[in-house]
């Protein structure tokens, strides 16, 4: 049986072996690529040492997260409850860092207090957080991590660009001096500055980074140790697209600290935090196709399937592209982005919600678009790639009182294990009140 991509050993067997066991749609994860991608993201070249933190938010599933830390990744969690995710999936707190828009309160602030003194890291995302948190850092003498704004920042869409004047991430370089005085007035230290450009964006904007967090970091924190150049290391997904070169990023960040030692006498430890570049072509949605329709003579083919936006919003938040497999009962390949057969027709994939932007062939405004491929039967497996970041952690699952889809894993040695089950109704309604 045919393998899906270049990229995977999963065939199309797999995808009707998987069919067997389980509903449609659900998430099929790819193990053995997952760990491929955490070893080349080790593998980054540094000057004196590189610590890699797995951005959890593109996939907070309990299995993944182990298979990464097992891997030797450190986590950035992005809410505390996304730490505490971590936490109850086994992974130390020592090796968590939360880089948030909010600090919790009551409660929640005991237990951010109790994993900051076993170790967790506050990333200080703004002057606000800082008053907040610098008293008990400075009592228990723990140092911070601060992000700053870097004034520079690119995005697979203009949504996702996280780093220029249209964004309100970390600490805005006009308001560092402030947030230094209250750290002095506090006797604290921020031992690490972090920035990040954006999702997916261009690799250009992304060495342009690493000059200005180091500009910053030698003309305002004196005692950092550490650079985070966050994540944004763009992903290919469908054939034609340009991934980020992170061999050649990681020898242009090891130059500049280098040089920044030449300058300065100092010696800093770098650390990224890849979501995408781990997780994104390790995974994969099976739905199936459903009905198809036509609008008209100079209207549209249109497929609906069972999973759109209920499964995968990035088509719809962003425009984004992902590969398609058309899979018949028997495994054969009917269609693929990579080997497009002859005789491909124009189709628009739609989901099931009563919701017409839940479209799977959306260009970013919302503008439906079509697809060339092979035209699918009724019941035909209908797989979307490139869909194991911002998938699964990221959508509206509930819209329309459907179900959160399960999640299977490929293990390495090809065990196909389920890893989320299928949310159930009664599971749904159940803190209705
Ligand atoms: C602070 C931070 N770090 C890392 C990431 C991961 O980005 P990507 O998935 O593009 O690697 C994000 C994504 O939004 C982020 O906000």
């Amino acid at each position: 049986m045919p393998t899906l991509n270049p990229f995977t050993t999963l065939t199309t067997e797999t995808i009707i072996a998987a069919r067997a066991r389980e509903h449609t749609p659900f998430y099929l994860y790819d193990e053995a690529l997952i760990l491929a991608k955490c070893r080349a993201a080790l593998a980054m070249p540094s000057a004196w040492g590189l610590r890699v933190r797995y951005a959890m938010k593109a996939n907070s599933t309990r299995r993944i997260l182990q298979i990464i830390d097992r891997a030797g990744l450190y986590i950035d969690a992005s809410s505390f409850n996304e730490a505490r995710r971590a936490v109850l999936a086994g992974i130390l707190p020592e090796k968590i860092q939360l880089t948030s828009q909010e600090v919790p309160e009551g409660e929640e602030r005991e237990n951010l207090e109790h994993l900051m003194l076993s170790g967790l890291v506050y990333n200080v995302c703004s002057v606000r957080q800082l008053e907040k948190i610098a008293p008990f850092a400075a009592k228990h003498a723990l140092d911070l991590s601060i992000r700053v704004h870097p004034g520079v920042g690119s995005g697979e869409s203009a949504s996702r660009n996280t780093g220029d004047k249209y964004s309100c991430f970390g600490v805005h370089k006009s308001d560092i001096p402030t947030a230094n005085e209250i750290a002095q007035k506090h006797g604290i230290h921020f031992t690490q500055v972090h920035t990040h450009i954006g999702s997916g964006g261009d690799p250009e904007v992304w060495r342009r980074n690493i000059d200005v967090v180091l500009g910053i970091i030698g003309e305002h924190f004196p005692d950092a140790t550490s650079v985070n150049f966050g994540g944004g290391l763009k992903e290919a997904r469908l054939p034609g697209e340009i991934k980020a070169n992170i061999d050649e990023l990681g020898a242009y960040a090891k130059k500049q600290i280098t040089a920044f030692f030449e300058r300065t006498g100092r010696k800093l430890t770098a650390e990224i935090e890849p979501g995408t570049f781990i997780m994104a072509n390790a995974g994969y949605i099976v739905t199936q196709v459903l009905d198809a329709k036509r609008t008209g003579a100079d209207g549209f083919d249109f497929i609906i399937v069972d999973g759109g936006m209920d499964v995968c919003a990035r088509p719809l938040l962003y425009g984004s592209r992902h590969p398609f497999y058309v899979v018949g009962p028997a495994g054969e390949l009917r269609s693929s982005d990579f080997a497009l057969p002859e005789g491909a027709r124009d189709i628009v994939v739609s989901g099931r919600c009563c919701e017409s932007g839940d479209c799977l062939t959306l260009a970013e405004g919302g503008h439906i678009e079509t697809r060339a491929m092979t035209q699918p039967q009724i019941g035909d497996s209908f797989v979307v790639g490139g869909t194991g970041a911002y998938c699964a952690a990221m959508t509206p699952f509930n819209y329309n009182s459907h179900t959160q889809s399960a999640e299977w894993l490929v293990t390495q040695d090809g065990t196909l294990t389920q890893i989320r089950k299928r949310q159930e109704l009664p599971q749904l309604v159940e803190n209705e009140c």
